[in-house]
């Protein structure tokens, strides 16, 4: 099986376990698009495509394991000593851990690689994909009432759009971000 597919099975497991944070939802509903524009975006840009897919099915697996809170610091232990297992190159491992442990947007000016980059960008693209996994995070997870949690989305996503580093993906999200003002902006609002 190729270290792609093996990482992915990895994943998989833990989000099935019954002691994963947020239950298997986000495997499907993040893991798997969040990876697809990685994908993508390596296609288009380039990097060592292969880290970066690694890096990809990675880069949440602590939230998953130990939840939200300083998850690029564990998912860099736990992907750690699952790629140690697996035998994969130091070299590539050191990648992947610098991948995770920058990909969230607190992390911006921290990127110096172009996998590093690729990881973070997909990750805040496959957002405007997922907009009810936003919502389910402030119902069930944050105890939002409908107007936090309207909020919650609409500042998410200005917060999203402002991280974005390159120029294809403005222009891909540009419609995207319009239709998130006119939906969620206060304008829009009668309340
Ligand atoms: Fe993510």
């Amino acid at each position: 099986m190729s270290i792609v597919k093996e990482v992915k099975k990895f994943v998989k497991e833990k989000c099935q376990k019954p002691t994963s944070k947020y239950g298997f939802e986000p495997f499907e509903c993040h893991f798997k698009p969040m990876v697809r524009w990685a994908k993508r975006l390596s296609n288009e840009l380039g990097g060592d495509q292969e880290v970066i897919l690694v890096a990809a099915w990675l880069h949440d697996i602590g939230s998953i394991v130990d939840g939200r809170e300083n998850h690029h610091l564990t998912g860099v232990k736990i992907a750690r000593k699952k790629l140690v297992e697996l035998d994969y190159p130091e070299n590539k491992i050191r990648l992947v851990e610098k991948c995770i442990l920058n990909h969230r947007g607190s992390q911006n000016n921290k990127r110096e690689s172009l996998e590093e980059k690729i990881v973070a960008e997909a990750d805040v693209i496959s957002n405007f994909d997922e907009i009810e996994g936003i919502f389910w995070y402030s119902f069930v997870h944050e105890n939002k009432n409908q107007k936090e949690a309207r909020k919650e989305v609409f500042d998410k996503l200005e917060r999203k759009w402002k991280q974005l580093h390159f120029a294809s993906s403005k222009k891909l999200l540009k419609p995207k971000i319009k239709a998130v003002r006119v939906l969620f902006g206060k304008n829009q609002s009668h309340r």
